[in-house]
């Protein structure tokens, strides 16, 4: 498996483009600059970072921070775990966070990272996401903002990552061999 593997397209660089700049105007409406932008390492670095700059052309200008997750699959429980491995630097007691991550799978990493941040005071959360599965959820909510809905692929690209490769893609691409 190399970066020379065949891969499909997706979603291409200009409609994430173009979909951003949507979803910082919905965001906008919502969020204002007492919200703290959770964004979850490492596959959201790059649709946070295009997010926040769009949000930034809506009037926003909120802090920033950082949070690096591993999941992985407790033995004894169908559900699945988040073991944090770098933690934020804010303080949420209290606070309105939007949540950012990458895609929306079954949703467990969204919830379980939504119920820490919960039982550390903070006052809503909201979340974004640029991709989501829906044959895939596991959980009983939705993003509240999608870029995208896309079928059950594993996909990379814009962040996203196979074994840690295919993040500096532009677009979003289906691997072909490992489908
Ligand atoms: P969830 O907890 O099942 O919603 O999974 C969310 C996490 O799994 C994301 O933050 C990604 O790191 C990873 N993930 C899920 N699907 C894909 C995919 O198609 N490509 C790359 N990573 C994925
Ligand atoms: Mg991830």
């Amino acid at each position: 498996m190399t970066d020379k593997n065949p891969i499909s397209v997706l979603v291409t660089a200009e409609d994430i483009k173009t979909r951003i700049e949507e979803m910082a105007e919905e965001i906008g409406a919502v969020v204002d600059d007492s919200w703290l932008v959770v964004a979850l390492l490492r596959g959201s670095f790059i649709f946070a970072a295009d997010l926040v700059r769009a949000m930034h052309k809506h009037g926003l200008a909120p802090k920033i921070d950082f949070m690096t997750l591993s999941s992985y699959q407790d033995g004894t429980e169908s559900s699945r775990r988040v073991e944090i491995t770098h933690d934020l630097n804010e303080d949420v007691i209290d606070k309105n966070i939007l949540l950012i991550d990458d895609i929306f799978d079954t949703g467990q990493t969204l919830r379980e990272t939504s119920k820490i941040l919960e039982s550390r005071g903070a006052k809503e959360i909201i979340t974004a996401v640029l991709l989501e599965k829906p044959a895939r959820r596991e959980v009983g909510f939705r993003p509240r903002f999608a870029g995208f809905q896309i079928p059950d692929k594993f996909v990379v690209g814009y962040g996203l990552d196979y074994a840690n490769q295919y993040r500096t893609l532009p677009f979003i691409g289906v691997v072909e061999d490992i489908q």
